[in-house]
Formats: structure tokens, sequence, C-alpha cells
């Protein structure tokens, strides 16, 4: 069995459609949602399905202590695999060696294309015919890593920025749990090995 951790900060609606999807799933756990936000919405959620979480607060923005406690919680909880749902921390390529378990995103844009915040409302003002998201492993550069799967579709720029945006998580929603699957999958035939 796959042990799953999930970082988010914020809403959470990735973290939702994951923990939905892995409920049914025999193979695969989420073992704990990881949060730097005591009040981030993510954690109703989490409440909701029932799913432990750990709030790691950077006490004064200190990226070492923060890190190092994560580090601490994926040894306890066995972690074999994290995926990122909106965590709004870089992750120090300290952190990504010490780790020592794959760290997979989603990223709401056509990758290498607007790396980094508001990359939709960026791509909405550009001058693109499609706009899409991509889901990479993380390393050290930010929005940089090995890309795992890319999904587009045409930019409908006259329907307005929010429909835009909409239309953007209907596809993380569709997309980010069939590619978590697929990667626990290979997880459990290493695991038998
Ligand atoms: C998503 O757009 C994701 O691609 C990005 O952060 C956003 C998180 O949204 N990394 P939510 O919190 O999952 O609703």
């Amino acid at each position: 069995m796959a042990r799953i951790a999930v970082f988010a900060s914020g809403n959470g609606s990735n973290f939702q459609v994951l923990a939905e999807s892995f409920k049914v799933d025999k193979n695969n756990k989420i073992i704990l949602l990881i949060c730097n936000k005591k009040d981030a919405f993510v954690l109703k959620r989490a409440e909701k399905l029932n799913i432990p979480y750990e709030i790691v607060i950077y006490k004064k923005n200190d990226i070492i202590y923060g890190e190092n406690k994560i580090i601490e919680l994926i040894k306890k909880y066995d972690i074999d695999i994290i995926f990122l749902a909106g965590y709004m921390r870089v992750l120090s390529g300290d952190f990504l060696k010490k780790v020592k378990v794959p760290v997979i995103n989603i990223h709401p844009a056509l990758l290498p294309k607007y790396k980094g915040v508001d990359a939709i409302e960026r791509a909405f003002n550009s001058e693109d015919k499609e706009i899409g998201i991509t889901i990479h492993y993380v390393i050290e550069e930010v929005d940089s890593g090995e890309i795992i799967l890319q999904k587009s579709i045409r930019l409908k720029r006259t329907k307005g920025l929010d429909f835009v945006e909409q239309e953007v998580h209907k596809l993380e929603h569709k997309y980010y749990p069939q590619v978590a699957k697929k990667l626990c999958k290979n997880i459990n035939n290493k695991l038998k090995k």
C-alpha cells in the first residue's frame, strides 16, 4: 500500500478530489495532510473527510525549522509519496534530498510558461490560444521538474477570467487523481518486488 501525504495551504479543492478518489482505493491511502496555515479551509475539508492533519508553521519564516519538522513527520508516518496541492511554500533542495520520496506538484499552466503565482491570470492576459495544467516532479527550481502530464484546452477569453479559472480547475480535478493513482501503482509494484 502506498502511503500518501498531501501538502496544501489554502482552499484545498485538489486535496478534496485526491481524498475522495483514494477513500475508495484499497491499495493506497492518504495518511496525512500537511498544512502551513492554521486557518486554511483545507483543514475543514480534512476534518470532514476524516483525514489526519499536521499544521507546520515555519517559525519566524525559518525554512530549516519548518522543513525539519516536516521530514520528521514524513518519517514518523512512513510516507511513500507526496502530492503538493496548492502548497504555498517553496521546498528547498536540501529538503528534497533528505525526504527521499517522490514529490509531485500540479501547476495551473502549460509549463514552462507562467511559472509561479497568478499563472491563470497571466495566461488569460496573454495572446495564448490554449491554457492548461501541468503535473510534474518537484525539483529545487520552482515549477521546473520533469513533466508527468500536461492537458490543454482552448482559452475562451471572451467568457471571462472566472470561467477560464473554473475550466482550468476542472482539468486539475480530473487529472490529478488519475496521475496520483498511476504513480501509486508504480510504488506498489516496487514494494512487491
Ligand atoms: C491549484 O490551481 C493548483 O494548480 C495550484 O494551486 C491551486 C490550489 O487550489 N498549485 P486548491 O487549493 O486545490 O483549490
